[in-house]
């Protein structure tokens, strides 16, 4: 029986939005889970929003909703997101969950209960005004070192001393500006040192469990001493209390973790699958592999496998740590626009072009990736158009229409280059196991080149007229190339794969045993199917545009593959996905800094109240509309946007900006009716 393998990629934090940074890694993972699946592996992917901490309790506090509401919605703008990019994760679970819950409370009574916690006071600062002790993010003041105003309270973004929050000079509570008073309570410990052995052992025993650079820089950690590590944080906190501890919680990154695990158990509980032999298979052979980013190897190779330990659970057989996505070089930065989110870029390019780049790019290695715009459109041009597609293209297109579609015998001439294709794929399914997909993807390139150099020198749209079987054992060679091709590329761009599994209508869908397979002569193929066109570099000027402007608004650019004269047909029934309802006007207003928009407050009767941003302040002085009733869509996902969140959109239509009509309806109806 092939080995459990559990996959799991960092769970993104529930206040903000899934940007490309994100996506590297969720790519990472799914192109590894991919390509472990298509090996044969047992494989399950399982991931989840991390919702617990104040940054989530005070955004959710801005904005007037609760952190149940934000998570809500972050979760089904976020899994929106991965899913258009493609990733192919079995469940997009929660930490706010009865699951994590559960295990949270597991793992720390049987912590308590061998000596694993400790109970210490200690002093922290204390905002009087808003009735709560502040993490080290909320309170800024003087640099005791440098003397800069207005800096954190762990660390001087001018001189970039770090220090302790009670050291800062004049601290202010950055929620209401309130001089925070220093208070003593009791917090709850973990001593790591206790564990000091078992990390040594958990991170020296297996060559494959971390890069040596990895597990060189976490071994100086535990030489340099473990440091007790305080788990719990007192109320308003949102996250789930300690068991016996009245008032405390766990601290976020005490059950972020533990959200894998909780994913483990809904999705098990949904599937009717054994549990335990995931997590609680400590001397199995169960694999657990975590892909995470080089900001939170401490606490994924200490705290977590020191808890899993400790409380018997199985620990990690794998940390995978990857770098940052710079872009042009630089940190993702608002103001140049690099800060790409990945809803911004889905409204311009389709995702293959990126899961594509970033497989190209990505090692084993925590060395950054860069995203160069122009370096994208060379590399995608070069590589996916001008050698892969161009291959199946031409061959495909000549077979069907000059061959009637059918394959004959490979030719001799190409046996030395058809075997080393062979061992190319072979080697690609090891290199994809080990975190190596640049190497992966090169190898399909390689075969690429081969064969269109192949192809040019035996033209066989030339020899066709000669002899016609040799024409069609060149086509058939390639043919067989490009689908070696698509075996190798499956785990970054199923969708090429499945294409290709239609158009040379193969008899299974392609994986890493069969890809070699050769098809038989007088196999019939089909119609091809467009494997890629030209990127346009001006879409990638238009992300950035976007990004910059905060246009993630405007009307997605439609990608260049698909550029019909009509948007594509719908049906009835998607239209009546649409819930319309009546929506009363109770406020609007400018938008400072936005001149076409107007920020509107809607009553939509028993469903509640809405923020709604909308383009129409060109044509209505906001007063105008005050009072007046209008058709809303209101099952629209709320959509986060440069000036707040926008929760629906009204009706209204014009063919510019200064001549938009907004539909009104009639003062009698009722807020909250559905329109039809
Ligand atoms: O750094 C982060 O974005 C965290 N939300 C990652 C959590 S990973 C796991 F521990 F949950
Ligand atoms: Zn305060």
């Amino acid at each position: 029986m092939p080995n459990k393998v559990l996959v799991t990629a960092a769970l993104p934090y529930a206040n903000g939005s899934i940007h490309l940074g994100h996506m590297l890694e969720a790519i990472q993972t799914d192109i590894y889970v991919r390509a472990r699946k298509l090996t044969g592996d047992d494989v399950i992917f399982m991931w989840a929003d991390d919702t617990h901490g104040t940054p989530i309790q005070l955004r959710a506090r801005e904005e007037g909703i609760t952190p149940e509401q934000l998570v809500a919605r972050a979760h089904a703008e976020h899994m929106a997101d991965y899913r258009d990019f493609g990733i192919g994760f079995d469940i997009f679970y929660t930490t706010h969950s009865a699951e994590t819950e559960h295990h949270a409370g597991a793992i720390y009574r049987t912590m308590e209960a061998r000596g694993d916690i400790v109970v210490r006071d200690i002093e922290n600062l204390f905002c009087p005004q808003d009735q709560m002790f502040l993490p080290d993010r909320f309170v800024r003041g003087q640099c005791p070192r440098c003397k800069s105003e207005d800096q954190y309270g762990d660390s001087c973004e001018v001189c970039g001393s770090t220090y302790d929050p009670t050291e800062l000079e004049s601290p202010k509570c950055s929620i209401c500006g309130a001089t925070p008073v220093m208070e003593s309570s009791e917090h709850l410990f973990v001593p790591l040192s206790r564990h000091e052995s078992f990390l040594r052992e958990w991170l020296s025993s297996e060559r494959n469990r971390l890069e040596p650079a990895v597990r060189n820089y976490v071994m100086s950690w535990v030489e340099q001493g473990l440091r007790d590590w305080d788990i719990s944080r007192d109320g308003p906190y949102f996250g789930f209390n300690i068991p016996g501890h009245p008032g405390k919680y766990f601290y976020v990154w005490f059950d972020a973790p533990i959200g894998y695990i909780a994913a483990t158990q809904k999705w098990c509980d949904d599937n009717d699958v054994d549990f335990d032999q995931y997590w609680k298979n400590p001397r199995g052979n169960t694999e657990i592999v975590h892909v995470i980013g080089k900001d939170i190897v401490y606490f994924h190779c200490l705290f977590w496998p020191a808890m899993l330990h400790a409380a018997g659970y199985t620990t990690p057989s794998r940390v995978n740590v990857h770098g940052w996505v710079t872009v042009n070089g630089e940190k993702m930065s608002k103001s140049r626009g690099t800060y790409i989110l990945a809803r911004t870029y889905l409204d311009h390019v389709a995702p293959d072009y990126l899961r594509y780049y970033f497989a190209a790019k990505l090692d084993a290695s925590q060395n950054d990736i860069d995203l160069g715009m122009e370096d994208f459109a060379n590399r995608v041009n070069a590589d996916l158009v001008k050698k892969a597609a161009n291959l199946a293209s031409r061959c495909a297109k000549f077979v069907s229409s000059r061959l009637d579609g059918r394959l004959g015998p490979l030719p001799p001439d190409a046996d030395r280059l058809i075997e080393r294709a062979e061992d190319r794929l072979a080697e690609a399914a090891k290199l994809y196991q080990r975190f190596e997909f640049s190497r992966a993807t090169r190898l399909a390139m390689e075969i690429a080149e081969d064969f269109n150099q192949y192809l040019t020198e035996a033209a066989p749209w030339k020899a066709i007229k000669k002899d016609p079987e040799h024409a069609r054992a060149v086509c058939s060679a390639c043919l067989h190339a490009s689908k070696i091709v698509a075996a190798i590329l499956k785990p970054v761009l199923p969708e090429w794969a499945q294409k290709t599994e239609r158009f040379l209508d193969l008899p299974a869908p392609l994986d890493f045993a069969n890809g070699g397979d050769r098809l038989p002569e007088g196999h019939v193929i089909g119609a091809y199917e467009m494997l890629a066109q030209p990127l346009e570099g001006q879409l990638l000027d238009r992300i950035i545009e976007a990004s910059k402007q905060g246009l993630e608004t405007k009307e997605p650019t439609k990608p260049p593959y698909e550029v019909p004269e009509l948007a594509a047909e719908t049906r009835i029934e998607d239209f009546a996905k649409i819930d319309l309802r009546v929506g009363k006007v109770i406020e609007c207003k400018p938008v400072d800094g936005a001149d076409k928009l107007l920020s509107l407050r809607i009553d939509l009767g028993p469903l509640g109240q809405r923020h709604i941003l909308s383009g129409i302040a060109r044509s209505y002085a906001p007063d105008k509309l005050v009072g007046k009733h209008v058709a809303v869509y209101a099952n629209l996902k709320p959509r986060k946007m440069r000036f707040g969140v926008s929760e629906g959109m009204i009706l209204a239509a014009g063919e510019k900006n200064d001549a938009i009509t907004v539909v009104e309806l009639s003062p009698d109806s009722q807020p909250g009716d559905r329109i039809s």
